[in-house]
């Protein structure tokens, strides 16, 4: 039977928006997995059977997302839950790097979290409910290497706290997921001497799995969950308390 929540989740074909996905489907959603990469996000939605549809979209690309939406408007209505998890890195310190990676990363994970932010808005107000949940980053907080991707993870949890505020009269609840250092394709492109300098560096000397993130979007999107608002929870393994003693 298909459900009338409609869910999207954005960059849902791999890591840890496909571990989203498949909990939000199990939480009794109907789910829309997007994504760039169709051959993932097809055999996805395909191998989750019929409360799941896969819809190509670049959310960096404002025709792209006004198409998702026109379908989403046409097809169902609203979507009442809409995850951004799609996201990209471009590591390099920052006299080394060019401006088109710095371009490339902010168009994706700022703009792109932002133009879906803004077209699921018009729905979630005129419908007075609905759940926005934005995959910032611990590294918001700072990295070495990451001064484009901090940055952007910053925009996204400054985004998150103003809609947050402008939309809550709307009965719609804006939060942020920060994960921490996350199993997925993403870090296993990472040589293993830096994965384990990492593992190491985390106070819990171990790696998340996408699955934990997927259990802090679900709970932040259930329909018992409510005046929780403007936050930031972080999936860390504690990594954002600090270096310790
Ligand atoms: N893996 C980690 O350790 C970690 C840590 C902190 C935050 N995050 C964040 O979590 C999110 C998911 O990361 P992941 O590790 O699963 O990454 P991933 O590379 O495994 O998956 C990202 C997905 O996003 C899709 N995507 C990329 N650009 C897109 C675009 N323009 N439009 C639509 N889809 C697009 C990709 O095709 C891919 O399927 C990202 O926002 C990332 O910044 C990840």
């Amino acid at each position: 039977m298909m459900s009338d929540r409609l869910a999207i989740v954005t960059g849902a074909a791999n890591g840890i928006g496909r571990a989203i996905a498949k909990r939000l489907l199990d939480d009794g959603n109907t789910v829309v997995v997007v994504d760039i990469d169709a051959q993932q996000g097809a055999a996805l939605a395909k191998g989750l059977g019929a409360n799941a549809y896969f819809k190509l979209c670049n959310i960096a690309e404002e025709d792209s997302v006004q198409a998702l939406f026109d379908w989403v408007t046409s097809e169902w209505g609203f979507a009442e839950v809409v995850v951004n998890n799609a996201g990209i890195i471009k590591d390099n310190v920052i006299w080394k790097m060019p401006t088109i990676d710095f371009d490339m990363v902010v168009d994706v994970n700022l703009k792109g979290t932002w133009l879906m932010c803004r077209a699921a808005s018009h729905a979630m107000r005129s419908n007075n409910r609905g759940r926005i949940v934005n995959i910032a980053s611990r590294a918001w907080l700072g990295n070495p290497g990451q001064s484009n991707y901090s940055a952007s993870k910053a925009g996204v949890v400054g985004l998150t706290r103003v809609l947050a505020l402008e939309l809550g009269r709307y009965g719609v609840l804006v939060n942020a997921v920060a994960p921490g250092l996350i199993d997925t394709p993403l870090t296993q492109k990472l040589s293993d001497d830096v994965r384990e300098k990492l593992i190491q560096a985390q106070p819990t000397k171990s790696m998340g799995q996408p699955e934990d993130v997927a259990h802090a979007v679900s709970f932040l999107c259930h329909p018992n969950t409510g005046f929780i608002t403007g936050q930031t929870l972080y999936v860390d393994g504690g990594k954002s308390i600090g270096a310790g003693i």
